[in-house]
């Protein structure tokens, strides 16, 4: 398995996991917007390859940029459901973070955390940051959907670790 940046052309394939395991109103023309963009402060896109086929991906973006300094945030992950729980959703992180991390270092900047917000009662995902994510502290926010769903968000700081 590999993780590398995805093509123009991949937007459909990964369209489809995306509307699958996570969010089914999702559009090709918002996917779109999330693939094109260039330069650091773009949106970056990295996709999961095993034996020629798509199984998961990955957008991180920049949440906050301030006096060189970068917190990213993971705009959406999904991996394939027959494919999870084999570790690429772990390896789409670090390796995207690894090279967006570099991108933003040829500018001058040093990426300082990682922001992530999932539902209070999206059990995998929550399992799954609770395991990857490094020094993350967490927040819940309650009352603001219709549904009554919580938000949690993960901060994972990178300070202590560079
Ligand atoms: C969340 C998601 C991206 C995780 O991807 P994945 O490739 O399955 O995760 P990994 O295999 O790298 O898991 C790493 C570790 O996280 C934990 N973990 C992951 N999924 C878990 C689950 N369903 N239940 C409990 N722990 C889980 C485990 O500790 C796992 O290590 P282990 O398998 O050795 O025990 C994937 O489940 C997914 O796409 N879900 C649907 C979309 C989604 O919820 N996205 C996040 C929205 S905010």
């Amino acid at each position: 398995m590999r993780i590398r940046k995805m093509k123009e052309d991949e937007i459909k394939e990964t369209l489809t996991i995306e509307q699958k395991e996570l969010y089914p109103e999702l559009t090709s023309e918002q996917m779109r917007s999330w693939v094109e963009g260039k330069g650091p402060f773009a949106p970056q896109c990295f996709v999961a390859e095993k034996d020629s086929t798509i199984v998961g991906f990955i957008v991180l973006s920049p949440y906050e940029v301030r006096n060189k300094e970068v917190l990213l945030e993971i705009s959406t992950i999904a991996v394939r459901s027959e494919n999870q729980r084999q570790g690429i959703g772990k390896n789409l992180i670090e390796a995207s973070l690894s090279e967006v991390k570099n991108l933003w270092s040829k500018e001058g900047f040093r990426v300082v955390g990682l922001l992530v917000e999932t539902g209070e009662d999206e059990e995998e995902a929550i399992a799954f940051y609770e395991k990857i994510l490094p020094s993350f502290q967490k927040r819940i926010f309650r009352e603001i959907w219709e549904d009554e769903k919580g938000i949690v968000f993960y901060l994972a700081s990178f300070i202590l670790k560079t």
